[in-house]
């Protein structure tokens, strides 16, 4: 399938979270996606069954296709995921002229996560909370011991992003983000919609009021998975 590239808006911006398990990378995209369903879609990596290297990113492709901005919700905490990204779109985009692809980082970790017990457990204790309303952390069916070892994992793992160095060189834009508080994703979706309105030029994200934010936060945080791998 031929993907149409707009005219109007021509610039095409992939939005790449980089996390650990339940900084709130899904509340916060579904939330602006929430605030602008015209402008920003998001998809998920834990919604593709058995993610092949590609499917995430034809899955954005073809977003891309219908929007300007799509938000690839993953930990990508590893470099290689991140190469495997753009690798990706180097590969398989046929359509959207190469310097009319922009990469935007959204960085949820501003000090690697291992040995930091608040981070540890806010994103813990969200885990708990939301029981078995995920993919595949089934905490009610599974026990949040089974829960904490896939957290460990993740935060073992965890590569930050070095901007100086391949492949993390390749962002356009660098969103700095947090996931300490207690409302961290309102705060984060706010940081992202001023960061694209200072860096975006050819996109008209009109500013939205303290209760559009409220409204689209409380929603995305009610947000179910309809799909699940277990
Ligand atoms: P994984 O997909 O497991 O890696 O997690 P994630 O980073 O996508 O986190 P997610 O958005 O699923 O958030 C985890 C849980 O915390 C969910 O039940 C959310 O509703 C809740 N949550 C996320 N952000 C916030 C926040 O800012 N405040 C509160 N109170 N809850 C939040």
């Amino acid at each position: 399938k031929k993907l149409k590239f707009g005219k109007s808006k021509p610039n095409r911006y992939v939005l790449v979270t980089l996390a650990t398990i339940g900084c709130g990378k899904t509340t916060t995209s579904v939330g602006l996606a929430n605030l602008f369903p015209e402008l920003i879609e998001h998809i998920q990596n834990d919604n593709i069954q058995s993610p092949g290297k590609d499917k995430l990113v034809l899955a954005a492709l073809e977003v891309l296709s219908r929007k300007p901005v799509v938000i690839m919700d993953k930990n990508n905490h590893k470099t290689v995921e991140r190469k495997q990204i753009f690798d990706g779109f180097q590969r398989l985009n046929s359509t959207i002229p190469k310097s009319k692809l922009k990469f935007i980082c959204l960085n949820f970790l501003q000090k690697p996560p291992k040995g930091d017990t608040e981070l540890w457990n806010i994103t813990k204790e969200r885990v708990y909370n939301r029981g078995d309303s995920h993919q595949s952390i089934k905490v009610e069916k599974d026990g949040i011991g089974n829960a904490e070892k896939i957290m460990r994992g993740f935060i073992s793992r965890f590569q930050p992003l070095n901007t100086s160095v391949e492949p993390d060189c390749n962002f356009d834009y660098i969103v700095e983000l947090d996931a300490h508080q207690e409302n961290s994703s309102l705060e984060n979706m706010k940081k992202i919609v001023t960061a694209l309105q200072n860096y975006i030029e050819d996109l008209d994200l009109k500013t939205p009021s303290e209760t559009d934010y409220l409204k689209a936060f409380e929603k995305a945080k009610l947000y179910k998975p309809t799909f699940s791998k277990k």
